[in-house]
């Protein structure tokens, strides 16, 4: 073999070689491997208990929950005080209490919405109107944001509904009077 043969062997092999790169390279595209469109199981939910996920947290995503009325009925007061936690660092609960970040909750269930004494709440949330009655609430502490415009109160919110359910039986216990359960 002279040197020019050896380099028609070598071309030939280069050749073949990239024949069978854009073969595969084809062939890869023509049966590329479909994303999963969905997880095969549930990861599980890291937003409840008392992991904080307090100011600055994500949005929390919406859930497709019972109605609250019926959520009552099962709610934890002492769970619900545990994942208060996550509000202590703006509110206070007790009747000795006084505002901080956020207004004083002592009495907040069945109040008028943004009526704590002296606390400079936003135009969004004075402008309201109506009560903090149960499902006001409950989809309030869902997302905070999208329940009144323009608050100021920088919490992303609680994504579970039973939580969220526990919570405001919390509240319900920081009155004079207990407000009736929900119908
Ligand atoms: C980072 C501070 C902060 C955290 C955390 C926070 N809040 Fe608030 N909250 C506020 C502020 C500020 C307002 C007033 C909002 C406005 O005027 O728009 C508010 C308003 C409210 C109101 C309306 C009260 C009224 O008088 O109308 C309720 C109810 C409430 N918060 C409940 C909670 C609960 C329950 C939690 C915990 C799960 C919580 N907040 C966590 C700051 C906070």
């Amino acid at each position: 073999m002279d040197a020019n043969e050896v380099n028609k062997v070598a071309g030939a092999v280069l050749g073949m070689l990239t024949l069978a790169m854009g073969i595969g390279f084809f062939s890869g595209a023509l049966v590329s491997p479909k994303p999963l469109v969905k997880a095969g199981y549930e990861l599980p939910d890291n937003t409840g208990g008392d992991h904080g996920g307090g100011a600055g947290a994500a949005p929390a995503a919406a859930e497709k929950a019972e109605p609250i009325a019926k959520r009552m009925a099962t709610a934890d007061v002492a769970k619900g005080e545990a994942s208060a936690k996550k509000c202590v660092s703006c509110h206070q609960f007790t009747k000795d209490g006084k505002n901080g970040t956020g207004p004083l909750l002592y009495g907040v269930l069945m109040r008028a919405k943004g009526a704590a004494p002296a606390f400079k709440y936003s135009a969004g949330l004075s402008g309201k109107g109506g009560n903090w009655d149960y499902a006001a609430l409950d989809e309030f502490l869902a997302n905070p944001k999208a329940y009144v415009a323009g608050t100021t109160m920088g919490f992303a919110g609680v994504a579970r509904a039973d939580e969220r359910a526990n919570i405001i039986a919390y509240l319900r216990t920081m009155a004079d009077t207990p407000a009736p359960m929900p119908q």
